[in-house]
């Protein structure tokens, strides 16, 4: 039977009640944790969202009734108990943060009963995903995720804090928008009003940052909802959240300065994470030429080096033939994995064809010296050995080699930098919080989908003055004024100096393949916007549920986000998305078409 809690008030949460209070009468409330029957005593572990506390009931302490009680008590029931605190009285529990102290149980309410829950609700359990997110107000009851929902909160308190002190708005930009630019599929929300026409959820508050800048409110931030329907991994969910901002009069450093001061108050305040500043910063082109990717984890080395012009002359077909089609040699050495087995050398093999290398060779300097090279036989000793110099190879390590276009190489050997780190257990242990930015991307990627070049950011995004003369000559080659913000190898954030030329925005335009028509259709009230005065402007987005999920350590983003959605964009919880009531959707003038009938 539940109880009310007329006339209590609560006076401490389980951890706020510390020796200081020893004597003292308070009133907890929580949720049964665990109870411990012993024949007169009654040990019941109270929790809240602070942690635990041990509550003692007797006949002699607590009287008849409230003893009772405390014997029905089963796990997750709600109580409210009022009692002295007191010395603990047995021994001390050096794991429990009031694991010193107990209290006396006078009185007791049940305020709710409970059942069974499905899974334990403790620290670190071995349920299945798919029953935690079912269940997924009894997950959030867990500690960890306690914690991790407790340190987003401190991080977004931080941020507005410094914000405002920096002189940003904090100005809130429309759910119900036009289709936005930033490359995803758009969420849809069909208009009552209008039949057949929709309104797309916001990818980013991108053009509406913009247009406030355009309005004088000169330093905007938003902790922004967007919506991307692309494909789940663990760091993508379709609804996430970004610490979105926009600056005028500024150009890149003025960025940097703000955010570098940022992340050092908040990695401080929130984990005890010195960041060094400056952040260093790594052009594009050099990340992808060391580490093969554009969000480099800089924990560990295993860099990429080019070989091409120690292998140009060499007869292996492999080699010779990538070069000749204008592509690169590239390899990897791994230290002290001269004697890894053939076994694990095919593993990663077939990793990287997994990937779509078309092979990937490999020459091993076992520690006596010898030199095991499957296609050392199409090579002279002297080339192998001016190979394995040019890497920088000793006796006892290992090398692989990939031969291919440039885009290939760095995809497939940064992706086997990688998995050589996580399976030689190069990273466990490390708590580095390693930052660099990743500064003149390219402004452009050649879409072999749709055969024409689309922006790599997005189509607002400055090009860089001295490559403005290869727009037209060789798009390819124009680096933007763009910049990203990477963590041990996570891209947490990404921005850049917006245009407000309208000549150089109308040859952006041209280059991506707009007509003058299509652009002013879909974006015509921000090139309108333009020509009643723009200041410039630049901005930066991170994306807050990845940098919580960085400072908490944990491996997928649903364990920041309090309710998260799975692979295929579902609510295990709720079974959103559902069918709709047929009068809802004539309201809307929709129909829908059965998948097999597309
Ligand atoms: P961008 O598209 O790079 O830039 O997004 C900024 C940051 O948002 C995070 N992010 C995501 N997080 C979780 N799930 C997703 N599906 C997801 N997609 C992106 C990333 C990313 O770095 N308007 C521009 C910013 C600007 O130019 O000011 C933008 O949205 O951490
Ligand atoms: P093949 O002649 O295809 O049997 O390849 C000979 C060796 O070169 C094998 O060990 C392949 O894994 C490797 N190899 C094939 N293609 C490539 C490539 N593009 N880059 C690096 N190694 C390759």
């Amino acid at each position: 039977m539940a109880e009310s809690m007329a006339g209590l008030h609560r006076t401490h949460r389980c951890t706020e009640t510390t020796r200081a209070a020893i004597g003292e009468t308070v009133t907890v409330m929580g949720w049964v944790q665990k109870r411990r029957n012993l024949g007169s005593l009654i040990f019941i572990d109270l929790r809240d969202r602070s942690g635990l506390l041990q509550l003692i009931f007797s006949e002699e302490i607590s009287g008849k009734e409230a003893f009772e009680k405390a014997g029905q008590l089963r796990n997750e029931f709600v109580i409210a108990v009022t009692g002295t605190v007191e010395k603990r009285s047995g021994a001390v529990n050096t794991n429990m943060e009031t694991g010193s102290i107990e209290i006396n149980a006078k009185d007791i309410r049940i305020l709710s009963e409970a059942l069974t829950p499905p899974f334990p609700i403790e620290e670190n359990c071995n349920t299945k995903d798919e029953l935690r997110l079912k269940y997924r107000y009894l997950d959030l009851r867990r500690p960890n995720i306690q914690r991790n929902l407790i340190l987003r909160s401190q991080v977004t308190t931080l941020v507005r804090n410094f914000m405002t002190e920096e002189g940003f708005l904090e100005i809130e930009t429309p759910m119900l928008c036009k289709s936005t630019p930033e490359g995803a599929r758009d969420y849809l929300v069909p208009s009552r009003v209008h039949p057949g026409s929709f309104y797309a959820l916001p990818q980013s508050p991108q053009i509406f940052k913009q247009l406030l800048m355009c309005s004088g409110y000169d330093r905007y931030f938003q902790i922004a909802r967007c919506f991307r329907d692309e494909d789940l991994r663990a760091d993508r969910q379709p609804e996430f959240t970004q610490i979105d901002m926009e600056l005028s009069f500024v150009d890149i450093d003025d960025v940097i300065d703000v955010n570098e001061r940022l992340l050092q108050r908040v990695f401080k305040e929130v984990c005890g994470v010195d960041v060094q500043l400056p952040i260093q910063r790594m052009p594009y082109a050099e990340a992808m030429a060391r580490f093969g990717s554009d969000k480099p984890d800089l924990r560990f080395g295993l860099e990429i080096q080019d070989v091409s012009e120690t292998v140009k002359n060499c007869e292996f077909v492999v080699f010779k033939s990538a070069l000749e089609a204008g592509g690169v040699v590239r390899g990897i050495n791994v230290e002290g994995q001269g004697s890894l087995g053939r076994k694990k050398i095919d593993a990663y093999v077939n990793f990287a064809k997994g990937i779509g290398a078309k092979g990937l060779a490999y020459m091993q300097i076992t520690p006596d010296g010898t030199i095991k090279c499957p296609f050392a036989k199409f090579m002279q000793p002297e080339e192998i050995q001016a190979l394995a110099d040019a890497m920088g190879a000793k006796a006892g390590d290992l090398m692989f080699f990939a031969a291919d276009k440039e885009s290939a190489v760095c995809n497939i050997l940064g992706a086997l930098r990688l998995e050589l780190a996580k399976n030689l257990g190069i990273l466990e242990g490390n708590k580095e919080f390693r930052f660099v930015w990743i500064t003149e991307f390219p402004l452009l990627e050649y879409s072999e989908e749709e055969n024409r070049f689309v922006a790599m950011h997005h189509p607002f995004t400055m090009p860089m003055e001295e490559d403005l003369q290869y727009i037209d000559s060789d798009p390819g080659r124009v680096r933007a004024k763009a910049y990203d913000i990477v963590l041990n190898g996570t891209e947490l954030g990404g921005g850049s100096v917006r245009i407000h030329q309208s000549d150089i925005q109308e040859k952006m335009f041209e280059v991506l393949g707009f007509t003058k028509e299509s652009a002013y259709e879909q974006f015509g009230f921000l090139i309108n916007a333009f020509k009643y005065g723009v200041p410039p402007h630049a901005g930066l987005a991170y994306g807050l549920d990845r940098m919580i999920m960085l400072m908490t350590g944990s491996d997928s983003i649903r364990e920041v986000i309090a309710f998260p959605k799975v692979k295929d964009a579902s609510d295990l919880m709720s079974e959103a998305p559902s069918a709709v009531d047929p009068k809802q959707l004539s309201e809307l003038f929709l129909e829908t078409i059965a998948p097999e009938e597309v």
